[in-house]
């Protein structure tokens, strides 16, 4: 590799690595914490059992394989790596609201847990956010 072409190709790393570190993804430290953009957003949606049927259609469609019919983590994908949480305890990772739920769905958090924001519109996230809201009342 000539010097010029070695350079070129670390001026890519360089850009690429502060692209990503400047891009919106939020900081998800790997202890229980709180967003506080998602923290400000309000469910518009109200969790009505159609809310929570039509969330919970999605959830069979797009979430079981990973998190599970009773959403344990025990999907069979969960080995893809990454821990996969447990729906029914009262931890939330990424913060408890509504919101806060919103937006780990909607921009994803890891290569696991990816963003739906393509997949799914606003309205389905947030009955999936409703449906996923009632697991910890179903143990
Ligand atoms: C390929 C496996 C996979 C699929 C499919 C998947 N998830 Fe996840 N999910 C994960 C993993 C792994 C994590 C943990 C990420 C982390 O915080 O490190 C996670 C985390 C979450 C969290 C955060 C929980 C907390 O404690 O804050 C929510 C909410 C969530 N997923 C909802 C969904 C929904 C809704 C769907 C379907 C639209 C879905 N997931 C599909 C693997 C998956």
């Amino acid at each position: 590799m000539t010097r010029s072409v070695r350079s070129k190709w670390f001026a890519a790393l360089a850009t690429g690595v502060l692209v990503g570190a400047a891009s919106a993804q939020p900081l998800h430290p790997m202890e229980p914490h709180r967003h506080a953009e998602g923290q400000a957003l309000k469910n518009p949606v109200p969790p009505t059992p159609d809310s929570v049927a039509t969330g919970r259609q999605r959830y069979v469609f797009m979430c079981r394989e990973c998190h599970g019919n009773t959403g344990l983590g025990d999907g069979d994908m969960a080995h893809a790596g990454g821990d996969i949480p447990d729906f029914t305890d009262d931890v939330w990772l990424h913060g408890p609201d509504d919101g806060e739920i919103f937006l780990v769905i909607k921009e994803g958090v890891t290569a696991d847990m990816q963003p739906y924001a393509d997949r799914l519109d606003d309205e389905e996230i947030w009955h999936l956010v409703n449906y996923l809201k009632t697991l910890a009342d179903r143990r």
